[in-house]
């Protein structure tokens, strides 16, 4: 297995448009290992395959305190919603250090294969509800802060390339490049 770097806003490459899995063979497995192993060590709630740049539908989850209880989410789609909707303090791997309210539905069944390719529903309420509606956000080249205000995403973006600029000087200053930033 192996750590994956994961792209930071406002990298163009979180917005692009994730296609459909097709092929359930030894290489998505792999993916979907190195992406667990990715999310758990961040740490994470949540990891969507644009987040280390590969644009197919594949999303990984544990919302548990255990960090025992792997969700794999292939080809997920929203079969239902509920109408009521709650504001959840929401955080991404892809944003570090930033946390803001967004609105999501309170629950959802969600419809998704496993890495073998086997069809499964899925009823969801809480944080994991929250937690599948974001990671799919990302499947579509969505990351939460743009649901915020034009004023707070600007003010996110700038933060976030002054990081970056930090970090580029930083990792040009040692002998070895970093293996994760
Ligand atoms: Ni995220």
């Amino acid at each position: 297995m192996a750590l994956l770097n994961i792209l930071r806003y406002p990298d163009p490459r979180l917005h692009k448009v994730a296609k459909h899995v097709t092929v359930f063979d030894a290489r998505l497995q792999k993916l979907v290992a190195d992406m667990a192993e990715t999310m758990y060590e961040a740490p994470g709630v949540g990891l969507a395959a644009s987040q280390v740049d590969v644009h197919e539908c594949i999303v990984v989850i544990d919302t548990s305190d255990t960090h025992d209880q792997l969700l794999v989410l292939i080809n997920p789609e929203i079969i239902a919603a509920s109408t009521e909707k709650i504001v959840w303090e929401e955080g991404c791997l892809s944003v570090p250090g930033i946390y803001d309210g967004v609105e999501r539905h309170v629950e959802v069944t969600v419809r998704a294969q496993n890495v073998k390719g086997e069809h499964f529903e899925l009823a969801a309420d809480g944080l994991l509800a929250v937690c599948i509606q974001h990671e799919m956000d990302h499947l579509l080249g969505k990351v939460f802060v743009e649901y915020l205000s034009p004023l707070k995403r600007n003010r996110i973006k700038a933060k976030m390339q002054k990081e970056e600029r930090a970090l580029e000087r930083e990792a040009s200053g040692r002998p070895f490049p970093k293996s994760r930033r």
